[in-house]
């Protein structure tokens, strides 16, 4: 199964992709958990601990194995390159596993403003493309508030879009334009999961009347427990309170029924 979290900036997306990392894991699965957010933050979400942040390599700025894979020189203009370099190997060299989560950082690619990108943009695009086409495995993307920039071809592999809602009218929004992106995109699945709700019951029946009762696979209430783990850098799966991780495990019921109804 293949999950992109979206969502408007500071909803939660990081939240909900490392929580339900580590719950996957813990459940057994295979998880590759891939940053894909500019403004990174997924490790701290998985629970990584800070005295291995160290060993996390941010692949847009692995030169070396950028111009080795693309043949092209990063921030060169002009160049020939090659549009399908070989990334089969990239997660396992440069994903650092932590509680049964491998986590993989993207990093942000420099827009052309500030020079040719194409380099670093080919390797991201196809190291993406090849995780969500080729990997067997759970694959949890956290991204920024749209997967456009990744392509059609990326789209193509993502089973699920999910988009993180806080309830509020802007958020809502994103969600919508996210939503039609999706379907654009010809992404098979979209769902949304509420979070920071101070009325759950309250404002799940609005996200069902936004989206539809079918699309709302969770709600995740506002609370000062999960702002804590994240001052601390704790994974909610390590701070051991049950009634805070249920809501996470509801989602990830919804989501594992979602994937099954598609083969059917
Ligand atoms: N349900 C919640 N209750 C309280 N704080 C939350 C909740 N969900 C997320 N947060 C906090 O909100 C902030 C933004 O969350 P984050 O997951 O980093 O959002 P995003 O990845 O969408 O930018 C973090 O400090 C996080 O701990
Ligand atoms: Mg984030």
């Amino acid at each position: 199964m293949k999950i992109a979290i979206s969502g408007k900036g500071g909803v939660g997306k990081s939240t909900v992709a490392g929580t339900l990392a580590r719950l996957y894991a813990a459940a057994g699965y295979r998880v590759l958990a891939v940053d894909a957010d500019p403004d990174a933050n997924l490790a701290s979400a998985i629970g990584v601990p800070k005295d291995r942040w160290s060993e996390i390599r941010t692949i847009s700025t692995e030169r070396r194995l950028i111009e080795e894979r693309t043949g092209a020189k990063v921030r060169g203009f002009g160049q020939m390159f090659k549009m399908n370099p070989d990334v089969s190997d990239i997660a396992e060299h440069y994903a650092v596993r932590h509680a049964g989560v491998d986590l993989l950082v993207l990093g942000a690619v420099p827009r052309a403003a500030g020079g040719c990108a194409c380099a670093e943009s080919v390797l991201l695009k196809s190291l993406v493309l090849h995780l969500v086409l080729k990997h067997d495995e759970l694959v949890i993307l956290d991204m920024e508030a749209g997967i456009e920039h990744l392509g059609r071809g990326t789209a193509m592999g993502v089973d699920i879009m999910l988009a993180v809602v806080e309830p509020g009218q802007r958020s809502v929004s994103t969600a919508h334009r996210v939503h039609e992106m999706a379907r654009e995109l010809g992404v098979r699945r979209f769902g949304v999961v509420l979070n920071k709700s101070v009325a759950p019951a309250d404002d799940r029946r609005w996200m069902e009347s936004e989206f539809g009762a079918a699309a709302v696979l969770g709600a995740i209430a506002l609370d000062g427990r999960i702002a804590a783990a994240d001052r601390s850098g704790l994974s909610l799966v390590d701070l051991g309170f049950t009634d805070l991780l249920a809501p996470f495990q509801s989602l990830q019921a919804a989501l594992i029924s979602v994937s099954e109804e598609k083969r059917q």
